[in-house]
């Protein structure tokens, strides 16, 4: 007997093709992909007409706990995360207190076992001070460095500091790469804007270049293996397709693709973050590192706010927008656009994101492979509709959006946790292990 049997379906494979085919689960893992299976399965799925992918790795999210759970928490952030596909998220140490040492890291696990409905790792922040605990702590899927200030207290701004960091261990760094020096004399510079496009002219590209070349250069000095986060220019893009050494990964955001200084009008401090939302012709850009292979693959960047707080005038507005639950319909929206294949969506958010940290065995639909999937209705189109999110902020920048590709169920180790809208009472998550 099978934990699941998934019968009927459209199965991506990872080169983009898909076979109609039936699978069965096992002990957490894809037991058995055939045209027709004769088992029997303690739960059973008519998946007709839908496509089942392998489930999506988001591999940078916020949820703010401990700390700021009124925005969100580990409960609220896996929830809405399994609303959307994502099976697995590896969350960044902004949290108050921050996730700086093995106590706090140790804090995060206990509180993910007991209630996170998806797979979770996490990230240790770097300080100027935190050197050892920064390499000797477990299990970590990186370094977090915040070269720019953003929502919460890490920053490790100096060129002695991160030098010292980039120095010494062998961990995956990855940065939030703004200028901190440029970006504090712009924001002097701008002090009388009040208006939130004040905000990516603050933040400009060559702030978010500068920080990104002082990175490459430290990690080509100590071969370093080096993530940038949310790359959100084309000089970043240009910088990597001149040169990128073979240890150093970049990702992109949804936000980056899709939205840009236009939706200020629109908008307003919705669509704050940092980096910002740049211009059409970053988006350009970003979606053709994305199609060579410069940008490595996707994370959302899901930072919650509560609408109130977003809502207060510019500067007073925090940064950042939730993504975690909308990022798998938005891409597959793209692909049935004929922007983008269902083999780059697997590379992008499956078996990339597993690959650049070091995640065994996911991100792709094979026998033997783990059973975390997400199967989902390309056929009907249905609005962002804030009222139905996941995430306890409740609204989205794509609210009234229709998209496709919203998720029937995801399942978790062979075991389905969401379904139709509805999170299973006994669903669970694992820690994620880094090789
Ligand atoms: O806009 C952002 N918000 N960028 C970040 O880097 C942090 C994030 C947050 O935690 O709110």
């Amino acid at each position: 007997m099978y934990d699941l049997v998934i019968r009927n379906a459209v199965i991506a494979q990872p080169d983009g093709s898909t076979i109609a085919a039936d699978l069965a689960c096992a002990g957490g893992r894809i037991a058995r992909l055939a045209a027709t299976l004769d088992v029997t399965g303690k739960e059973s799925i008519d998946a007709a007409g839908r496509l089942l992918l392998p489930g999506v790795i988001d591999p940078q999210v916020h949820f703010r706990e401990p700390g700021n759970e009124h925005k969100e928490d580990l409960g609220s952030g896996s929830r809405a995360a399994a609303r959307g596909g994502v099976t697995s998220f590896l969350e960044m140490p902004n949290t108050d207190p921050p996730t700086t040492s093995q106590q706090a890291l140790d804090d995060k696990l206990a509180r993910a076992a007991s209630k996170c409905v998806v797979n979770y790792g996490f990230f240790i922040g770097a300080t100027p001070q935190n050197l050892e605990e920064i390499n000797r702590a477990a299990p970590v899927c990186g370094i977090k460095i915040f070269m720019g200030a953003s929502t919460g207290s890490l920053l490790v701004s100096e060129p002695h500091d991160l030098e010292r960091i980039f120095a010494n261990g062998t961990r995956l760094i990855a940065v939030h790469a703004e200028n901190e020096a440029r970006v504090r004399e712009r924001k002097a510079q701008f002090a009388g804007r009040t208006d939130v496009a004040a905000h990516s002219e603050i933040r400009d590209n060559e702030s978010a270049l500068q920080a990104t070349e002082l990175a490459l250069a430290l990690s080509k000095k100590y071969r370093r293996r080096l993530h940038i986060l949310h790359l959100s220019t084309h000089e970043e893009v240009d910088l990597l397709r001149r040169d990128k050494p073979s240890w150093v990964t970049a990702e992109v955001i949804p936000n980056h693709l899709l939205l840009n200084v236009d939706d200020y009008g629109r908008q307003g401090t919705l669509v704050q973050m940092n980096p910002p939302i740049r211009t059409a012709r970053d988006n350009a850009a970003l979606w053709a590192g994305l199609h060579d292979g410069i940008i490595d693959f996707i994370a959302t960047d899901h930072a919650p706010h509560t609408l109130q707080e977003k809502r207060r005038p510019y500067p007073q507005s925090p940064s950042g927008m939730p993504g975690v639950e909308t990022s798998l319909p938005l891409m597959l929206t793209e692909m049935a656009a004929g922007h983008c294949t269902l083999a780059e969506i697997q590379r992008w958010m499956c078996y990339g994101p597993a690959q650049a940290y070091g995640i065994p065995n996911k991100g792709k639909i094979l026998e033997d492979w783990d059973a975390d999937l997400t199967l989902v209705d390309l056929a009907h189109a249905r609005a962002v509709r804030n009222e139905e999110l996941f995430t306890r902020v409740g609204w989205s920048p794509y609210a009234g959006r229709e998209l496709v590709g919203w998720p029937d169920y995801t399942v978790v180790a062979g075991r389905v946790v969401f379904d139709h809208g509805r999170i299973r009472d006994d669903a669970r998550g694992q820690p994620l292990r880094f090789n």
